[in-house]
């Protein structure tokens, strides 16, 4: 075909499907630590684009590729159909080609289904009302995102700490990246990973009560809660999944009730927890458009972060509002043809945070791919819960245009000047009661800030700190805020990469301790950037090492760890080894403390596979 019709159709393909799952590192111990985190990427680009984002006779879009499972892309490439096009290409490459389109490590689709699993509970109960109870229900345990669980809930105190052992382990079936946070709720975790499934155990035992798959990766918590009119089911498991997917499944046998697309465009997903409030579902959307649009023959930039608003009991959509407010138009014919677009960016990689006072939703926003940067990104909005209206929004960093791929001399021309900071606002804002009365609503940024707003005075800046110890640089350093915090009366918490678990004053920013794990003799010490998670007295968080801390939330001193860094023996006879806990953290319920452990989302990151129980004896 000519260069113009090539031009046109790569245009039309922009709807189409490539995918969102990033695997780094494969499950067996041996293998860990290969690098390659863009080649499924950079191949499919490459070396399968030109005829699957395009209409090529008989060749099925990118977007039907995406639906199918990794095995069978990987097949076809290894010994079917495909051979004659790969010429040139490892057998790693194709297996990452094929993870890259399907959202989930080769293998896992055979190996994931629950049915298979020797760990089969006995019965299955009727699930209990999952509000009473305790529980440790969706990302931040309450729909403010504080992370603290009550001393009731959390059924341990930090006398009790030092004693915590591990009381089982839970392996996903070839995963490679055990990231999802579990929730907890009626006695049951439910939790999902890269494998394309999710999973509902006993929380005291482990054995297995069923599985779902929903065929890609689980980047956040599941939310438990009340569904009606779907038959027979009473309580619904809700979550997101890597293609944009929102499911909503039966707490009680995991059989589908609904599934709703939020966004068709072809590299949005769901990385964060929905938030569930009076009947209503907010759902985070991002997108990996950040990371591909580099490349000269992507049509860059089409894809804009939104919150969308659901009916939980039948999925259709109440509202959508999209960070970048503008929709995506033509501007420039790169030489190679290629059409470039603009604005897009915004993407949201955090769980909602409701506040029934103001009937509002707020959520951090990440950068902008296209100059100029709109005031909303970066920063935090505020919008109406019934409307999705804009209320306010504050912007923590302007001009900030970003995206991956922009090194490579494959660059083209949609490649911002200057590129970055990259400083999204990755973690949920936090919504405080201080013991004056007066709210406040935190949050932290990659340049290692903390600052507090007004969510009765339309988001007026209360305080902005520097958490690091020494005053930001407007770039990221070695203390960097990406995934969460958590507060008590006293202290709000966050895990500040390289600089530590950082306790400040809620009210003013005000720095109090700073815990830094030492060095483990003749290793290296962990960055703590995970989301920290707190009880009365303690709060717990997990490093990039594997190491998970527990410290006195009143000084900061050490009162146990655990190395989850290494092999388990699993309930469900998985092989199963721990990695960084770089992202989520662990979550506590009825006298247990449950983590994930195994990040290899990002370059250099050390995956894992495997879900972690303790408890006392
Ligand atoms: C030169 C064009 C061309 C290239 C390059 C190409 N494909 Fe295909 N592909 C096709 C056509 C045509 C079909 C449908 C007919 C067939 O199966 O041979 C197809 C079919 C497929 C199928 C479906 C096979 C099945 O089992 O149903 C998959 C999966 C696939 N391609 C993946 C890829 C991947 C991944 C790459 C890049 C590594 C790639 N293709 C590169 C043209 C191409």
């Amino acid at each position: 075909m000519n260069r113009n019709q090539h031009v046109l159709t790569v245009v039309t393909a922009a709807g189409f499907g490539i995918l969102v799952w990033i695997g780094t590192v494969h499950p067996q111990a041996g293998q860990r630590g290969i690098p390659g985190t863009e080649s499924g990427l950079a191949t499919f680009q490459t070396r399968c684009s030109v005829c699957h984002n395009n209409p090529v006779p008989g060749a099925p879009p990118a977007s039907a590729i995406r639906e199918m499972t990794p095995e069978r892309i990987y097949d076809s490439l290894a010994t079917g159909s495909m051979q004659k096009y790969v010429e040139g290409l490892s057998d790693i490459q194709k297996r990452r080609v094929a993870e890259f389109m399907s959202g989930r490590p080769v293998g896992s689709a055979k190996v994931g289904d629950a049915k298979n699993m020797p760990n089969q509970c006995r019965n299955n109960a009727a699930l209990p009302n999952p509000a009473n109870g305790a529980a440790w229900n969706g990302w931040g345990v309450d729909i403010a995102n504080t992370r603290f669980q009550q001393a009731q809930a959390a059924g341990l105190t930090a006398a009790q700490v030092p004693r915590l052992k591990l009381k089982w382990a839970f392996g996903y079936p070839a995963g490679e990246s055990a990231n999802g946070q579990p929730t907890v709720a009626g006695g049951r975790v439910f939790a999902g990973g890269d494998n394309g499934f999710v999973y509902s155990l006993d929380a005291a035992t482990g054995c297995v009560y069923w599985s779902f798959e929903n065929g890609s990766i689980v980047r956040n918590a599941l939310t438990i809660g009340p569904i009606t009119g779907q038959g027979s089911a009473r309580y619904a498991a809700y979550f997101g999944d890597g293609q944009a997917n929102v499911f909503a499944l039966d707490a009680q046998n995991g059989r589908l009730l609904w599934k709703t697309k939020v966004d068709p465009h072809f590299v949005a997903r769901i990385t964060a927890g929905v938030k569930l409030y009076n009947g209503k579902l907010f759902v985070p959307v991002s997108s990996s458009e950040e990371f591909s649009s580099g490349h000269r023959d992507y049509p860059c930039c089409t894809s804009r972060g939104s919150v969308v608003a659901l009916d939980a009991n039948t999925g259709k959509q109440i509202w959508k509002t999209w960070v970048v407010p503008d929709e995506p138009k033509p501007y420039k014919t790169q030489s190679n043809g290629v059409i470039l677009y603009k604005p897009a960016g915004g993407a949201v990689w955090n769980s909602p945070t409701i506040d029934p006072v103001r009937n509002a939703v707020y959520f951090g926003t990440g950068d902008a791919t296209t100059a100029p940067s709109p005031r909303t990104t970066d920063g935090v909005m505020a919008v109406n819960i019934n409307t999705g209206e804009l209320l306010w929004s504050y912007q923590a960093h302007e001009n900030d245009v970003f995206m991956g791929g922009c090194t490579l001399p494959t660059r083209g021309d949609a490649c911002p000047s200057p590129n970055g900071p990259d400083l999204d606002i990755g973690n949920s804002p936090i919504l405080k009661t201080l013991p004056n009365g007066k709210r406040v609503l935190i949050t932290g940024t990659k340049t290692g800030e903390v600052f507090g707003l007004d969510p009765d005075n339309n988001g007026a800046l209360v305080f902005r700190v520097s958490a690091t110890g020494v005053p930001a640089t407007g770039a990221r350093g070695a203390g960097s805020i990406v995934w969460g915090g958590a507060v008590d009366d006293r202290h709000v918490y966050y895990g500040v990469s390289g600089i530590g678990l950082t306790a400040l004053r809620p009210a003013s920013g005000e720095r109090v301790w700073v815990f830094t794990p030492p060095a483990p003799a003749g290793g290296r010490g962990g960055l703590l950037g995970a989301a920290p998670t707190a009880i009365p007295g303690v709060v717990f968080e997990g490093a990039s090492n594997g190491m998970l801390y527990a410290v006195s939330a009143a000084d900061g001193k050490q009162l146990w760890e655990f190395n989850t860094a290494q092999e388990f023996e699993t309930v469900n006879k998985v092989p199963a080894h721990g990695g960084a806990i770089t992202s989520t953290g662990a979550v506590i319920a009825g006298g247990m403390v449950f983590v994930g452990s195994g990040y290899a989302i990002s370059n250099g990151a050390s995956g894992g596979n495997v879900l972690l129980a303790f408890g006392i004896d």
